[in-house]
């Protein structure tokens, strides 16, 4: 089978590494792709925003299954294209992935369907919501609507900066994201991922990780979209596990079958175990990046062939196998990041990565014949070992031996998972 991956980051070079691996596959290309993925992929130059181009290119090559990595393009309706044209697609419709485009559309849904969720009001104007948050209590979640790139979400510790945030909101600072807001009561508790794909009503569980989201060593300084993570998560015990897919996967994927928009992909689930159980706080509509660098090395079968089943509606003859070992991945990122990540800095990889690690490529470009540094999070370094702390061991090993003087990391990537 031929397969085309489309996306450019570090979640996109581990979904190349592991299609790879599959027997299923004949032929993987890849767009935009980076200097990781042309490893294990052909970059094709087919522009990722001209849907018609990606169709045209599928039927002009025999691609069996196109796998999307990033949430942008599916909600702007990417797979809805190619299924038009008869292609398999891993991935959501646009509308299956309002489940991730729009804040108020998922609390709209655990509303309908009585999903464990933070208690919730939605808002189009700042007067009204100002006026309402005084019942949230302090601190008080406030969230643009649709996708701001992770960034729109700030948690207010006294009601000046709530205020703030939620004129900050309307007066455009996240765009079209902010058009619309949601206003979230405070939840209390552990966080973890769990992964379920999808193929449009049998759902597969697909392991769980942990990230940090912070830039800074003790989980200090502002939000990024992930500086390390690990798999699984020791806080999702077997019990909360299946609690949280029969209370809010299962539900949510049946009402979306139900509403006529079938969810067909992964499922990210981000999850706050508080007292009362498991709660939804977000759902994601792809792999997590970096969890998909955790997940897939742990995963022991033909990813080629689970992701067409998943495409294809025949999830239901699948399991997911997946080795008892622990897996982490620490991002290397540009000095600067996330406010203003410094470009074109040198980097010189090992030449040899030892067995059960990987070094995978998020920001980096080939610059007359050196690798250099072309985004935020540059590289992801990975490891498995039968425990966190020898997987931890192994890829802070492996760190150390990257030339990356404009890079830094955090040194404590799985503390909460080795504790
Ligand atoms: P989101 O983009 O919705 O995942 O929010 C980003 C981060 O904000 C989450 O990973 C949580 O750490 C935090 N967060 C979001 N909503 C809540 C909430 N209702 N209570 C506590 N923390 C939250
Ligand atoms: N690492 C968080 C995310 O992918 O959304």
């Amino acid at each position: 089978m031929h397969i085309l991956l489309i996306g450019a980051g570090g979640r996109e070079h581990a979904l190349a590494w592991k299609l790879a691996q599959s027997p299923t596959l004949t032929r993987l290309s890849a767009a935009p792709g980076n200097p990781g993925i042309a490893q294990h992929a052909t970059i094709i130059d087919v522009d990722t925003n001209d849907f018609a181009a990606v169709a045209q290119f599928c039927t002009d090559t025999a691609v069996g299954l196109v796998v999307v990595g990033p949430e942008a393009p599916l909600v702007a309706g990417l797979a809805d294209v190619l299924r038009a044209a008869g292609i398999a697609v891993f991935g959501p419709s646009a509308a299956a992935a309002m489940l991730e485009g729009s804040k108020g559309f998922v609390k709209a849904l655990c509303a309908a369907h009585a999903i464990p969720t933070a208690a919730f009001a939605r808002h189009d104007d700042a007067d009204s919501a100002i006026a309402d948050l005084s019942r949230f209590g302090l601190p008080v979640v406030i969230k643009a609507d649709g996708l701001a790139a992770g960034k729109g979400v700030i948690i207010a510790t006294d009601a000046a900066e709530a205020v703030a945030a939620v004129r900050d909101m309307f007066d455009g600072s996240f765009g079209a994201a902010g058009t619309s807001i949601v206003i979230e009561e405070f939840m209390v508790g552990e966080e973890v991922s769990l992964f379920a794909l999808c193929d449009g009503k049998t759902i597969l569980p697909f392991g769980s990780a942990q990230d940090h989201k912070r830039v800074g060593d003790g989980d200090t300084g502002p939000n990024t979209g992930g500086m390390g993570a690990y798999s699984p998560a020791p806080c999702l015990t077997g019990e909360l596990e299946a609690a949280a897919m029969e209370n809010i996967i299962r539900p949510t994927v049946a009402a979306m079958a139900a509403a006529g928009s079938p969810y067909v992909g992964v499922l990210y689930a981000g999850l706050m175990l508080t007292a009362e159980g498991p709660k939804l706080v977000e759902y994601n509509c792809r792999f997590g990046d970096p969890e998909c660098q955790v997940l897939l090395p742990r995963y022991r079968g033909d990813l080629a062939a689970l992701l067409l089943a998943a495409a294809t509606g025949r999830l239901d003859a699948c399991d997911a196998p997946f080795s008892d070992d622990s897996a982490i991945t620490i991002v290397m990122a540009a000095k600067g990041y996330p406010a203003a990540p410094a470009k074109g800095g040198a980097i010189r990889l090992p030449d040899a990565v030892p067995a059960h690690c990987q070094i995978f490529h998020a920001g980096t470009a080939q610059a007359g014949g050196a690798l250099v540094a072309n985004g935020g999070r540059v590289l992801n370094i990975g490891a498995q070992a039968a425990d966190l702390a020898s997987a931890q061991a192994a890829a802070y090993a492996l760190v150390e031996r990257v030339d990356f003087a404009d890079g830094f990391y955090r040194k404590d990537i799985g503390w909460r998972g080795v504790k």
